[in-house]
């Protein structure tokens, strides 16, 4: 006989779930330690919990480790190279979706620039110092030496609501593996080179890449990782109403 699961009593340790949530942070940094792959099927069904609208639950996970990994981080990287050497082949290189605002305006502007120059300046990066930058955006396309790779998909037909229901997985994921010692760090930084990463992973024709996510153990003597980013206080967000 199956329980019914609304009448489970509240989690009792409720400064674990605020622990789990509050001490995720994007890892920049990770050590070379595998993760069992107990660990992550435990962490993607956990994650699977999720709500999705009338439970479509449009996610689908690809997971990169040893070859597959590395193959990728080779020519994803080499991609960002000749990039940089030709901007002109950026026209090859389109994001399938807008992550973010064509036009940016405040206040998001301002967070968003406040966010890169506190990581480069963290990173002794200066403006100007463009080989640097370089180098440190590159680092997205080795996972920021995380032994796993993670690449989310979701099929064309849906709608922008399922992006809805795919943050919540992503979510899920990134505090799941907090509760295994794990870090993430989400990354929309692969999604214009989704033409080389779809065909890598054996996508189907019908999937759109959503985004990628590096997962493992964090390094703690990085001081990349010791970047903590400041939020808005709930009152700046928030409008009660009587
Ligand atoms: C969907 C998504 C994509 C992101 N893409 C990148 C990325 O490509 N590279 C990166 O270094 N950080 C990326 N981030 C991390 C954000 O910069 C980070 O979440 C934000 O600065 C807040 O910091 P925190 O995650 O440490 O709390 C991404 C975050 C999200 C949610």
């Amino acid at each position: 006989m199956t329980t019914n699961p609304a009448a489970n009593p509240p989690v009792i340790d409720a400064a674990s779930v605020d622990a789990a949530i509050t001490t995720r942070m994007s890892a920049r940094a990770f050590l070379p330690t595998p993760v069992p792959r107990t660990t992550l099927e435990h962490i993607l069904q956990v994650a699977s919990r999720a709500p999705s609208g009338t439970n479509t639950q449009p996610w689908k996970v690809y997971v990169l480790q040893g070859r597959s990994r590395d193959a990728l981080v080779d020519k994803c990287c080499s991609a960002h190279d000749a990039l940089r050497a030709d901007p002109s082949l950026a026209e090859q290189y389109r994001e399938e979706y807008d992550y973010y605002p064509e036009k940016w305006v405040s206040p998001y502007i301002d967070r968003r620039r406040e966010n890169g120059w506190s990581l480069y300046g963290l990173l002794g990066i200066t403006k100007g110092d463009k080989d640097k930058m370089h180098q440190q955006h590159q680092r997205n396309f080795r996972f920021f030496d995380a032994p796993v790779g993670l690449m989310f998909t979701l099929d064309r037909v849906m709608g922008r609501g399922s992006l809805v229901d795919y943050g919540m997985f992503l979510q899920n994921i990134m505090v799941a593996a907090r509760g295994h010692g794990l870090h993430t760090c989400p990354q929309a930084a692969w999604n214009g080179f989704a033409r080389i990463i779809l065909p890598h992973i054996a996508a189907g024709e019908d999937e759109m890449l959503v985004c990628g996510m590096a997962l493992g153990y964090a390094d703690p003597a990085d001081p990349v990782n010791g970047f903590h980013t400041p939020r808005e206080p709930v009152a700046s967000f928030t409008h009660w109403l009587e």
